[in-house]
């Protein structure tokens, strides 16, 4: 299987033609079906209204899942902001994956977007909710890579601080590097089906990960391009990547014109 690519299209259509058990992990945000909502900014996406009856809204979110878990060996890490136009569909989601469920993960802002109208709470969490199909027994992870003597916690703190220009719902680096770091080890395959401005590829390029993912979006799959294209340039004249890592000496040798490989769906085989 080609990976350190991303495809452009449909990532429903993309993951039927996965292999099962292709992938290690999975680290995603989809869309949250926000379009509708009169509190967001109508044109967050470039071609995409996000609006979607709650009944196509689940379907959607529930075909994806079943999918993901089928292609997954280990863990799908997926991010959740519960809003009003998503909170039936992401309701009975969890209802329906009762059994997949491994870990609730929660992502608390310092600084969320303020409730933008008396009696409007400031939304100041997500969820990151960790789905499995091979070790929900229990909260004890049977396949990790975390540090004994390191506690880790459930409740992320962090600001966003990662803006990508011409993307204006990407999450901030750290959140796929830590779930990448905790879940994998070096060349093992990373799935981002809604890889929007490439944040996940990137995590995975720093870490010495393989990658595949899904984008509708050309423009976005080029800000994707773009920003692994700046980290092989930094790589190279400065510091940040190791230079030992095989990814960096394959990717510099080269083309990085070609890094990551951006090609339509077609080409999944
Ligand atoms: C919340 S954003 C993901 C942002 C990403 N985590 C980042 O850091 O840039 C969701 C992305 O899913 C894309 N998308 C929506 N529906 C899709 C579909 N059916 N298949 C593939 N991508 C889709 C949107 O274009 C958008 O870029």
């Amino acid at each position: 299987m080609r990976t350190d690519v991303i495809y452009n299209g449909d990532c429903i259509q993309g993951l039927k033609r996965l292999p099962d058990n292709s992938v290690d992990i999975v680290v995603t945000s989809p869309p949250y079906n926000i379009g509708g909502s009169i509190h967001h900014n109508k044109n967050m996406y470039n071609n995409y209204d996000d609006n979607l009856s709650d009944d196509e809204y689940l379907n959607f979110i529930r075909e994806c899942l079943n999918e993901l878990l089928r292609v997954t060996k280990y863990y799908v890490f997926f991010n959740f902001q519960i809003l009003s136009n998503n909170k039936n569909s992401y309701l009975e989601i969890l209802h329906i994956f009762k059994e997949n469920i491994k870990e609730f993960f929660i992502w608390a802002k310092p600084n969320p977007a303020p409730g933008v109208q008396p009696g409007l709470f400031a939304n100041g969490f997500e969820f990151i909710i960790c789905f499995s199909k091979f070790d929900v027994n229990g909260r004890t992870f049977k396949h990790h890579y975390t540090k004994q003597g390191k506690l880790s916690n459930t409740i992320i703190q962090k600001t966003n601080k990662d803006f990508v220009d011409g993307h204006f719902a990407c999450f901030g680096k750290w959140l796929p590097k830590f779930f990448v770091e905790s879940f994998t080890k070096e060349n093992d395959i990373v799935l981002d089906p809604f890889m929007g401005s490439g944040t996940t590829a990137k995590a995975c390029y720093e870490l010495n990960r393989r990658f595949i993912g899904f984008e509708l979006d050309l423009e976005y799959c080029e800000i994707a391009r773009k920003r692994l294209k700046q980290k092989l340039i930094t790589g190279f004249f400065g510091t940040q990547a190791n230079s030992t890592s095989s990814s960096f000496n394959k990717d510099l040798t080269g083309n990085s014109d070609e890094f990551p490989q951006i090609l339509p769906l077609a080409e999944l085989r």
